[in-house]
């Protein structure tokens, strides 16, 4: 009987998004809707709306974004799998602010990664539950997971927004590389490097390029290791469950994974990589003043105003053929930078040392409630006073700015 409920809750799970394919194309107005048709690819992105679908999409692939919409923002059932510890229901419990694929709205949505130094070298203290913790909620009756008393760094951490993700996804590894100058040979201070890590799912290291010290190269990869930490449910990518406080938990009875097919997470993917890009506001006197300051106190060195995405001849597994060739106003170099002491947090990731963080992309910052990798502050300034190391320079230049001149670059970076 019980097998048979739970048979019956996962066809309906499965299959309610089945539904959505047939429905018709987002509302934009018939206007904005013939002109998209009638262009070429990067300036279609200016018609989008927060939380929309990149434009264009039609048909099935459309009833795709929609059915991620669906899971993404559901609440998930210890019959499918959830737990046994876990940090919230949903995917949208995080990225919900101010519409769904946004960031978090409270910081009680924090969470942690953990870690220590043993004899000189970093330890993850995965084995033990870590380093991204999944330690808020239990399900009822089950061991909750604790941080380890063992752990040395305890690291908050933010949610990211998930605008554009598709376009960041399309970057390819070349153009990312090219930005990169490890040694600094140019001499500018500044001296981006990727970091390499290991892709479940294709099987091989890649340029890291998502989460806030680039430690997953793949949206695909960062979808199943966020259904596994955040909502404790395996997938073929991350088939087992996570140990808790080391031990296999008692209410850990799942036999292979529990996304068995990767049908929910690959829904998730579609969502994310079919969000279209935040929409960028008309610039004012005042924020093209702004514009002008960023360039001169070297901001664009780390936040590179565009990355163009791969063609389709590069890419040929793009999800739509919407995501080639665009230009992605994203605002960063997809980098690690040595950012000083104050951003120090302690955790390694990869190759990324305690304080180096990738660039963080800018777009999308005028929908965002906290700022920097631990949620730190509200305000943008706070944010651009604490960096340091490799922006030291351009941190002093902002610093010394008249308050009119500072304003106007808060602008600039408020219409992002
Ligand atoms: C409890 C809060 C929480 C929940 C629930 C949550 N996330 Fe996240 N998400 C985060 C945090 C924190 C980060 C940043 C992690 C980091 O970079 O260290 C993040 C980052 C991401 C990123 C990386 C985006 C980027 O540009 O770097 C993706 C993709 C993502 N989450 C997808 C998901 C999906 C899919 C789900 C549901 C299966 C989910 N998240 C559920 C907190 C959450
Ligand atoms: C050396 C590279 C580098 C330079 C130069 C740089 N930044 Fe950043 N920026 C970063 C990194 C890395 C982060 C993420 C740091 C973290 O969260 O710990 C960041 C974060 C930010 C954030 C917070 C965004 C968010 O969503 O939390 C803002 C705002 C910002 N930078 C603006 C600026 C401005 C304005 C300038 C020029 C005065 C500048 N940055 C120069 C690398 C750089």
């Amino acid at each position: 009987m019980k097998r048979f409920k739970l048979l019956m809750i996962l066809m309906v799970l499965v299959f309610m998004p089945v539904f959505f394919v047939n429905f018709e194309l987002p509302n934009i107005n018939p206007k904005a809707k013939a002109q998209i048709q009638n262009m070429t690819p990067p300036t279609v992105l200016a018609f989008t709306r927060l939380g929309d679908p990149l434009p264009g999409l039609e048909g099935k692939i459309f009833g795709r974004f929609q059915s991620g919409k669906f899971q993404f923002e559901r609440d998930h059932l210890v019959e499918e799998g959830l737990g046994p510890t876990f940090n919230d229901f949903s995917c949208v419990a995080c990225h919900g602010f101010p519409v769904t694929g946004g960031s978090l709205d409270s910081i009680d949505d924090i969470t942690f990664r953990i870690g220590r130094i043993t004899r000189g070298k970093y330890n993850d203290l995965e084995r033990l539950g870590g380093e991204p913790l999944s330690n808020k909620k239990v399900v009822p009756g089950c061991e909750p997971q604790t941080v380890p008393a063992k752990a040395q760094f305890v690291s908050p951490r933010a949610a990211q927004q998930l605008f554009g993700s598709g376009l960041i996804d399309a970057i390819s590894e070349a153009t990312i590389l090219s930005n990169a100058d490890p040694e600094d040979k140019n001499k500018d201070g500044i001296s981006g490097r990727p970091n390499m890590v290991f892709s479940p799912h294709f099987n091989e290291f890649r340029v890291g390029r998502f989460g806030w010290k680039a430690h997953w190269p793949t949206l695909i990869d960062f979808t199943g290791d966020a259904y596994i930490v955040e909502i404790g449910i395996s997938s073929p990518d991350f088939p087992r469950n996570r140990v808790t406080n080391g031990k296999k938990s008692a209410c850990d009875t799942a036999n292979g994974p529990e996304d068995f097919d990767g049908r929910v997470t690959n829904n998730f993917f579609d969502f994310m990589a079919l969000l279209a890009p935040p929409p960028q506001n008309q610039l004012d006197a005042s924020a093209t003043n702004g514009k002008a300051i960023f360039n001169s106190l070297g901001c664009v060195s780390c936040h590179i105003p565009r990355l163009t995405t791969a063609n389709l001849s590069e890419r040929p597994d793009l999800i739509t053929p919407v995501l080639a060739n665009q230009e992605a106003n994203l605002y960063s170099d997809l980098l690690l930078h040595e950012m000083g002491d104050e951003l120090r947090d302690g955790i390694q990731t990869g190759i990324a040392l305690a304080n180096e963080w990738r660039t963080q992309p800018l777009w999308g910052l005028s929908s965002k409630r906290f700022f920097l990798h631990d949620g730190r502050t509200r305000d943008i300034s706070k944010a651009i006073s604490a960096h340091g190391g490799e922006a030291t320079a351009s941190r002093d230049k902002f610093l010394k700015l008249k308050s009119t001149a500072q304003k106007d670059l808060i602008n600039f970076l408020k219409s992002l």
